[in-house]
């Protein structure tokens, strides 16, 4: 099926809870990574209220434990800390039975001076893209064996129509590290990646697309001064959405009957978004043909297999 889902009735206003309305996931088993802070919990929130069992996969315990005792019945914790390949792999081995929804939520954004990983990658590379696909990867057997399809969302950011993978310097070994371009860079690979999975996983049920949550105050922004945040909204047409609103458009990809069997494509506001081949004068309401391109993602694959090592 190829047409745009770009009329779905849920739009910039809509939240979480709307979204997921009458949708029973009894018996689904799902996990949020980043969901002690910000956009996460009110995702993992909603997938409770509909029935889920939700993980909340997060590096503070403590506050993973506080939002879990707040959303109650069907929220538990789990360690993960997705810059150490060691704690990804450590989750994934504690995993047991199928899983139906995994919500590729964590991030960091702009992170002011250069910072890589024990391994020596960049580290919005290495915790927004590489640390989630390696958990993909060690839960591929247990999305494949849930009973109904598996649902991959992969949260991205309008901010991937910054950077495209700069493929000879990935983790700014050779040219001056930029805060932007890195978290662009980071936030193109979660399209590319929800792309590659679902070619490669189709076939075993499993789907992935990605996403824009919308602007949200967070603490994402927390590398980001109030003057920054001016400079970057000046000539840009974002409007801020409430935490409700903004895990709208995960709960939608991860649970919408009008996304069965759909994956590899980006949605924003609820409704799948245009693909431009120039940056768009608003900064966002659009995807970067290069964050959906087959080749690039295939790419980006192997690429990042070889970085972890497999
Ligand atoms: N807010 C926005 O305006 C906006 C716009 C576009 C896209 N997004 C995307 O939406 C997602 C959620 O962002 P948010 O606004 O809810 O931000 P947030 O409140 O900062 O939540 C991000 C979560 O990710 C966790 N995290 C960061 N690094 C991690 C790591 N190495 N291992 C495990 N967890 C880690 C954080 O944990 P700690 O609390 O321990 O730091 C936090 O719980 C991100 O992927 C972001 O890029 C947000």
């Amino acid at each position: 099926m190829s047409t745009t889902l770009d009329e779905t009735g849920f739009g910039f206003d809509s939240t979480a809870a709307e979204v997921v309305e009458g949708i029973d996931l009894s018996g689904k088993r799902a996990i949020v990574t980043g969901s002690a802070s910000g956009i996460g919990i009110e995702t993992a929130r909603a997938l409770a209220g509909a029935g889920a069992e939700v993980t909340l996969a997060v590096r503070n315990l403590e506050a993973g434990e506080r939002t879990a005792a707040e959303i109650g019945d069907g929220a538990r914790v789990a360690p993960l800390e997705l810059a150490d390949p060691a704690s990804v792999d450590a989750f994934v081995a504690a995993w047991e039975g199928p899983l139906d929804i995994l919500v590729n939520n964590a991030g960091v954004m702009a992170v002011p001076e250069l910072q890589t990983t024990a391994a020596g990658y960049e580290l919005q590379f290495a915790t927004n893209h590489l640390g989630h696909f390696q958990l993909a990867l060690g839960l591929h057997d247990a999305l494949a064996a849930a009973p109904d399809g598996a649902r991959i969302v992969s949260v991205s950011s309008s901010g991937h129509l910054r950077s495209p993978i700069v493929w000879d310097d990935i983790h700014f070994a050779f040219r001056p590290y930029d805060p932007w371009l890195a978290y662009g860079q980071s936030k193109t690979a979660n399209v590319l990646f929800a792309v590659e999975a679902t070619r490669r996983w189709a076939g075993d049920g499993i789907y992935a697309n990605a996403l824009m949550p919308g602007g949200i105050r967070t603490n994402l922004q927390r590398h980001v001064s109030p003057e920054a945040m001016q400079r970057l909204r000046s000539g840009s047409s974002l409007r801020f959405k409430t935490p409700e609103q903004g895990a709208a458009t995960s709960v939608l990809v991860a649970t919408s009957p009008a996304l069965e069997g759909i994956g590899g494509r980006y949605f924003e506001d609820c409704n799948e978004a245009p693909v431009v081949d120039r940056r768009p004068e608003g900064s966002s309401g659009a995807v970067a043909r290069y964050a959906l391109d087959p080749e690039g993602a295939e790419r980006l694959w192997d690429v990042s297999l070889a970085l972890l090592g497999r």
